[in-house]
């Protein structure tokens, strides 16, 4: 090895990791790869070839090739094997030294490690990447929480790596201690409930509209070109272009419908009930996982009932009202979410800057994203994004059409949880009265829990009569 020190070094060369890698060394920095996998460093050394990158499998090597401060990027698994390489590499560092933790890590353990590594005087950033492996290569959006000022060192690489929009990177430091694993947690949680809304769509065209592949997928396309612009719809479009390898059906078709997850929109619904924050659609998105892991129970019950779906009476016009309608639904429930945490947790985030840097690069990514950006530039306090003008209008417009094309969709026996959620979740926030008087009277009736009155300040109890 010569004794050029490198700007910028990464534990962890999967696919992730070395594509991360060859987007910073694009970008003109010197890149150091560390992993205990020799094959992976040696495909590094083969994809580096003529880009100022070294690879090893030796941490003391990797650790004396950083220039000080050292700025370390860990990209393996979340959970202990995160909490493994801090503990191997840690000894051999500096103080002043920077850890960023590239991982889905949960915020719990990012404020744990945040706290041991400051004892030592090495910072510690928890840092969403969104993007996948496509994503770290081209430019994906990142989010980073930690030290304010230590984020200056690693600034100029993250912006270069970063996905671009209108000449601004896809990155901003987002908060203290774990606010960049939280942002990113709500992206997840977000992304989920896209996922499954745009699913249950699919499965009206197909059962409900009696569409082809061919047409599902033109439909997508088209409404890539419209007000539903986004990645998630784009790659929907693609995927019912794609024939299968082994056999002579269309590959959406060869799918087990058994949903898998990592956790983080588990983890978004769990946080969101700690919180005391309302988020349906994503509740709704994560039980659709669960529900669809059940398939032999599913089957058993299927045959049992031996239900089958009406055809519908809607257009695909509706089908698309009723999409966006959805999608604005999904990400002001993520950004109510954030508003709160960033109060409970002291992140101090700017909504404004979250927009942004979710326009470009990231698997949320969406035209949409541009007028959530303004609704928060207009008020950075705004509280509710269904608050804003624009959101108000827009709304009330698509509403009408949403509200039969759901009551439709439901009368077909379509299972469509998102879907539903979404536009219950609408007719109760915009509800200024709800029948939880009820509720409260119930509790005060059986168990003396008291109540609030409408007329008078104060706690109440009634001796009920039976
Ligand atoms: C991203 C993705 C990424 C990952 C998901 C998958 O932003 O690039 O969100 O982080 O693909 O975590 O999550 P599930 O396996 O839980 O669907």
């Amino acid at each position: 090895m010569s004794s050029t020190k490198f700007d910028f070094g990464l534990v962890g060369l999967g696919v992730m990791g070395r594509n991360f890698i060859m987007n910073v060394a694009d970008n003109g920095f010197s890149v150091s790869g560390l992993d205990l996998d020799t094959e992976k460093v040696e495909s590094l050394k083969e994809e580096g070839a003529g880009r100022t990158v070294f690879s090893t499998t030796d941490k003391t090597e990797f650790i004396e090739s950083l220039a000080a401060p050292r700025k370390i990027m860990l990209l393996v698994p979340s959970g202990k094997p995160v909490d493994l390489v801090i503990a191997d590499l840690k000894p051999l560092l500096d103080k002043g030294d920077i850890i960023i933790d590239g991982g889905n890590s949960f915020f719990t353990d990012t404020n744990r490690r945040f706290e041991e590594l400051q004892k030592d005087g090495i910072h510690f950033f928890g840092s969403g990447v969104s993007g996948g492996a496509k994503g770290a290569r081209k430019g994906p959006s990142i989010m980073p929480g930690g030290d304010k000022e230590a984020y200056q060192h690693i600034k100029p690489i993250f912006e270069a790596a970063a996905a671009n929009v209108n000449g601004e990177a896809c990155v901003a430091h987002l908060g203290n201690g774990s606010a960049g694993n939280y942002v990113k947690m709500v992206h997840n949680g977000i992304e989920y409930a896209m996922m499954q809304l745009i699913a249950e769509t699919y499965d009206v065209m197909k059962q409900g509209l009696g569409l082809n592949n061919d047409q599902i997928q033109e439909t997508f396309e088209k409404w890539n070109n419209g007000r539903l612009r986004s990645f998630l719809i784009e790659i929907t479009a693609a995927i019912f272009k794609q024939k299968d390898d082994l056999s002579d059906a269309s590959l959406i078709d060869q799918i087990l419908d058994k949903g898998k997850q990592k956790g983080t929109g588990k983890w978004t619904s769990q946080n969101a009930m700690d919180l005391g924050i309302p988020i349906p659609t994503i509740d709704a998105a994560v039980s659709m996982r669960e529900i669809s892991g059940l398939k032999d129970l599913r089957v058993k019950a299927d045959n049992q009932y031996n239900l089958t779906a009406s055809k519908l009476d809607v257009t695909i016009a509706d089908l698309e009202t009723t999409l966006f309608f959805a999608f604005i639904m999904s990400y002001a429930q993520g950004m109510h979410m954030l508003f709160h945490a960033s109060k409970e947790y002291e992140y101090n985030l700017d909504l404004e800057v979250i927009a942004k840097i979710w326009r470009g690069g990231c698997i949320i990514r969406a035209d949409l994203l541009e007028q959530m950006r303004k609704a928060y530039d207009a008020n950075s306090d705004l509280e509710h994004l269904l608050l804003d003008q624009w959101f108000t209008n827009t709304v009330s417009d698509l509403l009408p059409t949403v509200q039969n094309t759901v009551a439709s969709i439901l009368a077909s026996g379509i299972p469509a949880s998102a879907l539903t959620s979404t536009l219950n979740y609408f007719s109760s926030f915009s509800s200024g009265r709800l029948p939880m008087n009820l509720v409260q009277a119930q509790r005060d009736h059986f168990g003396s829990h008291t109540y609030e009155r409408l007329d008078r300040e104060g706690v109440f109890h009634t001796e009920w009569e039976d």
